[in-house]
């Protein structure tokens, strides 16, 4: 098990303990997946808690939902005109003030600064929904159907600053079905990151998982192609 909080070939890390991870969650939208992270937290399935949620965006649903739930939130609101750089100076204040040792973006729709992914490297995750490295980028489910993919789903990935593009640890697959379209695929697969988000989360707070220069590492061995979970959601 890697336990140590730093190491020669890789980035630091959070020194793995016997008290619960602290993940600040980062979104732009309705919360779902901080949801379902939140839950398992609860549930005792994550050994872990949500010790904050920040949105770049005032409307967005899963602020009010967290506020619900007792979590502390913060709202980071971009300045007109303000740099890409001055604003996640912003966003890793908060994220510091919250002593994270987890960065979980879920659904934050702004793209970091190469400068926000150096500070945080090897503790920052991210899901995309799609089996990557197919369908980077947006409009992920629509691009799977036209491309008559046979299988879709999501990827937990740590953040690198090639988009979509870090360590890949957790994908969720299913099987496309005749009568999908994009609405019905988006559901399924939402289902999936509800899982498999978790899943992953709880691999870094039991200290099982770590980026390094080369990729992942789970239990000190290489994590060459990602774990894999099949749904039939
Ligand atoms: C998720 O589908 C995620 O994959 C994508 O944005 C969506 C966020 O949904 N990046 P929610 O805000 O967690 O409900």
């Amino acid at each position: 098990m890697a336990t140590s909080s730093s190491n020669e070939s890789g980035p630091t890390l959070p020194r793995q303990r016997m008290s619960r991870a602290r993940l600040a969650v980062v979104i732009s939208g309705a919360g779902s997946n901080m949801l379902a992270i939140d839950d398992a937290c609860r549930r005792g399935d994550l050994h872990a808690d949500v010790v904050c949620v920040i949105s770049n965006r005032a409307d967005a649903a899963g602020l009010t939902h967290a506020a619900a739930r007792g979590i502390p939130t913060s709202l980071v609101t971009p300045i007109n005109g303000e740099s890409r750089e001055s604003y996640d100076e912003r966003l890793a204040s908060v994220i510091h003030a919250a002593n994270a040792d987890w960065i979980v973006l879920a659904g934050y729709m702004r793209i970091l600064s190469s400068h926000f992914v150096g500070e945080f490297t090897g503790r920052l995750l991210n899901i995309h929904p799609s089996l990557l490295p197919a369908h980077k980028g947006l409009h992920t489910h629509r691009r799977a159907i036209e491309a008559r993919d046979a299988q879709h789903g999501a990827t937990v990935h740590f953040v690198t600053a090639e988009l979509d593009g870090g360590p890949r640890i957790l994908r969720g697959v299913l099987t496309l079905r005749p009568s999908d379209d994009e609405e019905s695929l988006q559901r399924r697969v939402q289902r999936i990151e509800h899982a498999i988000y978790p899943e992953a989360l709880e691999l870094l707070a039991r200290g099982r998982l770590r980026q390094t220069d080369a990729g992942a590492e789970l239990d000190g061995q290489p994590l060459v192609e990602p774990l894999e979970r099949h749904f039939d959601f």
